[in-house]
């Protein structure tokens, strides 16, 4: 059978699912598999030490519920579930939601993540119980990484480029129980201060605001 490939396309790859768009955009392509490459590694390295589980609490206490609410291929979620979190993930964009589905169903740690399709802003104050801590990674313009290049464009095409992260912000720090973290480039301003802390990572960083009292 012929690819029509003037449309976006789903294509059943051997071990994992490939989205593939309109060859006028570029036809660029987008897969996650967990059994190899980079994301595979990183899930076999993780460690509670890492600046992201450091960032979300996760060395000191009981691994925390997470609301990730800008899941996008859910890399972030799914290090965060292998470390013992439970976690929702929320992408607005039913494809990318799907393409996670598909990957992480037959994950050890498939239990720990529910994906869900809608829009964070409304789907986060009626997450109950309220999530402990919500995990926001907005698109930013200054990654050099190939994959979230391709990534983000493919966002823009199926989404629009639509900049919520201030709004899913102010809501967040009303519903999180314990802290919103929030990933920023290294070189990006903060979403708001004051910080509560602020954990370097490679090329990011992620900013903490607690909201315990
Ligand atoms: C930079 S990507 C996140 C990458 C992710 N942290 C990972 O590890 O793969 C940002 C994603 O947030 C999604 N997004 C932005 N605003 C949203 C909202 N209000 N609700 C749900 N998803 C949203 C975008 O569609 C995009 O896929």
């Amino acid at each position: 059978m012929t690819r029509d490939e003037e449309t976006w396309q789903l294509v059943r790859a051997v071990d994992r699912m490939e989205l593939v768009a309109p060859r006028s955009t570029g036809a660029l392509r987008l897969s996650l598999s967990l059994r190899q490459g980079a994301m595979a590694r990183r899930l076999a390295g993780a460690r509670p030490s890492d600046a992201l589980p450091r960032a979300i609490g996760l060395h000191r206490r009981a691994p925390p519920t997470v609301f990730d609410a800008t899941a996008g291929l859910a890399r972030d979620a799914m290090v965060l579930a292998r470390l013992g979190c439970q976690v929702t993930a929320v992408e607005r964009v039913p494809v990318l939601a799907f393409l996670v589905h598909e990957a992480a169903r037959s994950a050890s740690f498939a239990a720990r993540l529910s994906v869900l399709v809608g829009d964070a802003r409304d789907l986060l104050p009626k997450a109950a119980p309220p999530p402990q801590v919500v995990y926001l990674d907005p698109m930013f313009e200054h990654d050099s990484s190939a994959q979230v290049k391709q990534e983000m464009q493919v966002c823009r095409l199926l989404a629009g480029g639509a900049d919520d992260a201030g709004e899913l912000f102010a809501i967040a720090r009303q519903i999180a129980s314990q802290r919103v973290v929030v990933k920023r480039h290294a070189r990006q301003d903060p979403l708001a201060e004051p910080r509560s802390f602020v954990i370097d990572g490679e090329r990011v960083r992620f900013d903490v605001y607690l909201t315990a009292p």
